[in-house]
């Protein structure tokens, strides 16, 4: 009976492998059916070195002594936002960066950066490869405001301009042009406020930090003295949470600067609001009250039911100038009342307008389904819908909210229904995988070099040493060439 089983699931493979690729039938015939017998325990992949990619990686590692994790990121660098969005000025969140460390460092765990999936190899590769292939590539791109002038000179998401004091390669030669007065945030959330805080704060607070030296400086030089914060709805919608409000009215030689009118009727509904929701709103009213040091230069305020509806651009046309808002009024109340327009605009001049309103996920794949209208992977409980041994964690799964313990929590999820899967008989665990094995040399004949945990130490050492020397915990490399260089020397 047992013989009869090896000889179908032989079979099995063998028939499966004339519909296949060429490159696939390589990774099949190299561990699918020659290591049919022996049994060297699960294998599964990660796409993304974020903290999706490393929780979800750690739970797996922890929970079935006998499986292997391979991650994959398209950077030669690993920890994805944890690196490239978390502001600077934030070290202690950074540490995550420990235990992901420790995780890489697993003796059945391996990282492979400088993949990029999706172009240089294909998920359905990864599928053959490996018993399951869990997507964790986060939220690449970011909601667009869909109004007139938005491509504007002028105008930047708020995931370039983080990306550019972040030190993310793509985005090092953005060149903000940081001459204007007044800079126009669109959105209230996290991120709106860290940017409005890189924005204002003296370059004092920001020299020591890992903020990437060219953005420093254009800071350093910078002529923006005031920052308005935008949300099309009001004060008890507001987005972002209190810490980051309070670093906000903590700023030193900055003022805040509120319109009371947008705060009529709060008083009176205070008493009745959850906890959170009351305390972050007793914070922005005193912050109305009290507005701050009048002898501030600088100033900052959050504007309320304001919907952005065209960026105005000067006599020639050329670069943004100001923005058209439109004026709004609540419909309904607490978190789901939504914002109607009156009718009425206003217009604001600015010469930077930043916009803050999400990030996006993309697909990477056309062999992976995709929900363009929620822009996620759709899937439930983190099982990629209608495709078996496929799943998903952090914000390619649910969207791009939520802080990194959100996303932790999401991962060791994902990470117990995997494993649940495979004690169920759901994934087929009898046939051996590859794994990397077998991508690395797929990816070595089209030309793909990957950069492994050790190598990118390597960048690590380079930008702690380069960070040393301008007093700050590191300077990081802005060139992927670079990078690689250093990594593989
Ligand atoms: C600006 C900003 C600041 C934040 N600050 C904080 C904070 O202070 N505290 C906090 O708790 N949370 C913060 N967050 C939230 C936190 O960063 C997220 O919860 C978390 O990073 C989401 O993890 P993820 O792994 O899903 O996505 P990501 O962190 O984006 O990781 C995805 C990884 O996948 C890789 N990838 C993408 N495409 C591919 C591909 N095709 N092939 C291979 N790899 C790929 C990316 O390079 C990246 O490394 C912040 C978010 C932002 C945007
Ligand atoms: N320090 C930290 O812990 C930290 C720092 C940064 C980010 N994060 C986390 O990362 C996640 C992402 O942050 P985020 O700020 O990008 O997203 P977010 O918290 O979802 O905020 C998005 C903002 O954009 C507005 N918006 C959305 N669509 C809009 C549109 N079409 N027109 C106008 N406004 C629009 C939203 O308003 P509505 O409310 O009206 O939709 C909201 O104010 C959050 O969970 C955040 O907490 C955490």
């Amino acid at each position: 009976m047992k013989m009869m089983t090896m000889i179908n699931l032989v079979r099995g493979s063998v028939m499966k492998i004339h519909g296949l690729s060429r490159a696939s039938r390589c990774l099949a015939a190299e561990g699918g059916v020659r290591g049919l017998s022996s049994s060297s325990g699960p294998r599964v992949c990660i796409v993304g070195g974020g903290p999706a990619g490393f929780y979800t990686a750690q739970q797996l590692l922890k929970a079935r002594h006998d499986t292997a994790v391979d991650v994959y990121e398209r950077l030669p660098v690993p920890f994805g936002l944890v690196r490239f969005g978390v502001a600077p000025d934030h070290p202690e969140v950074k540490n995550v960066i420990n235990s992901f460390t420790q995780t890489a460092q697993h003796e059945r765990c391996s990282f492979h950066g400088n993949v990029n999936v999706g172009k240089d190899v294909t998920i359905d590769e990864l599928r053959q490869a490996y018993h399951a292939v869990v997507l964790s590539y986060g939220a690449e791109g970011n909601r667009s405001m869909g109004i007139p002038g938005e491509d504007l000179p002028g105008v930047f998401s708020a995931k370039d301009f983080v990306g550019w004091y972040n030190g993310l390669p793509c985005n090092k030669e953005l060149h903000p042009d940081l001459s204007c007065e007044t800079a126009v945030i669109l959105g209230q959330g996290n991120v709106a406020l860290d940017v409005a805080r890189i924005l204002l704060a003296p370059v004092e607070m920001l020299k020591e930090t890992d903020i990437s030296q060219n953005s420093l400086e254009a800071l350093a030089n910078s002529k923006v003295r005031r920052v308005l914060i935008v949300g099309r709805r009001g004060p008890l919608q507001i987005a972002c949470t209190i810490k980051e409000l309070r670093e906000m009215v903590n700023l030193p030689k900055v003022r805040a600067d509120m319109l009371p009118a947008d705060f009529k009727g709060i008083a009176e509904v205070l008493k009745d609001l959850p906890r959170p929701r009351k305390r972050l709103t007793e914070l922005m009213m005193k912050a109305v009250k009290e507005g701050g040091d009048d002898k501030a230069e600088k100033c900052w305020g959050l504007r309320f039911f304001r919907s952005p509806v065209e960026v105005l651009a000067g006599a020639d046309g050329k670069r943004a100038t100001g923005i058209r808002l439109a004026l709004n009024k609540l419909e309904g109340s607490g978190e789901s009342a939504r914002a109607e327009v009156t009718g009425q605009t206003e217009d604001v001049d600015c010469g930077l307008i930043i916009s803050s309103i999400g990030y996006k996920s993309i697909p990477i794949d056309p062999a992976v389904p995709f929900d363009p209208r929620r822009a996620i992977v759709p899937n439930e409980m983190g099982r990629v819908q209608d495709t078996a041994g496929l799943y998903c964690s952090g914000w390619v799964k649910r969207g791009p909210t939520g802080v990194i313990a959100t996303t932790m929590n999401d991962s060791f999820d994902t990470a117990r229904v995997l494993i649940q899967d495979m004690e169920d008989g759901k994934l087929d665990l009898s046939v051996n995988k590859p794994g990397a094995k077998a991508i690395t040399a797929l990816l070595q004949t089209r030309g793909v070099r990957t950069v492994l945990f050790s190598q990118w130490e390597k960048i690590n050492a380079e930008e702690e040493k380069r960070g040393r020397s301008l007093g700050k915990p590191r300077e990081k490399l802005l060139d992927v060439d670079e990078m690689l260089k250093i990594a593989w020397s």
